[in-house]
């Protein structure tokens, strides 16, 4: 494989720092859903945490491959409150919409500076992108549904402990 250029290197530099703070990000609402009795959503986040993680190491492995040099910069704060369940959700896929546009960018300067490596290791997270905002959407869907009703709302929590 060919060694990615300076421009580019620097752009996946950044964009692993984001997937890092959206696992940081998923850690606090994991917390904060902890501390609002909503244990299933909680394990949902932590799970989430986890593969926004995978992202920041998939970037990361392809860097090392393409003889790239990664530079680690401060992780942004998260906040510690994200309101009710249905705003935790909006959160979510608000956060996923912004990674969506960053990805797209990433990918337009991939075409740009003609890496075809990083444009195929980006369709990846192209679609990866696709299943986050749908599955973030479908959940912010179905509380919506549910309204104020308690109950509904304790089976939803408990179907994301599943996950
Ligand atoms: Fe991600
Ligand atoms: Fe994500």
């Amino acid at each position: 494989m060919s060694k990615i250029n300076s421009t580019l290197q620097a752009a996946v530099n950044q964009q692993i720092n984001k997937e890092i703070y959206s696992s940081y990000l998923y850690l606090a609402m994991s917390a904060y859903c902890e501390t609002i009795n909503f244990p299933g959503t909680a394990h949902w986040l932590r799970a989430q945490s986890q593969e926004e993680w995978e992202h920041a190491m998939r970037l990361f492995q392809h860097m090392i491959d393409r003889d790239g040099t990664i530079k680690l910069s401060a992780i942004q704060e998260p906040p510690s409150e994200f309101g009710t369940l249905k705003e935790v959700f909006q959160k979510v896929l608000e956060h996923e919409q912004t990674i969506t546009r960053n990805i797209h960018e990433l990918y337009e300067l991939a075409l740009k500076e003609n890496d075809y490596p990083l444009q195929i290791e980006l369709q990846w997270f192209i679609n990866e992108q696709v299943e986050e905002e749908k599955t973030a959407g479908e959940i912010l869907e179905q509380i919506k549904m549910i309204g104020d009703h308690k109950g509904s709302l304790i089976m939803l929590d408990r179907h994301l402990a599943s996950r």
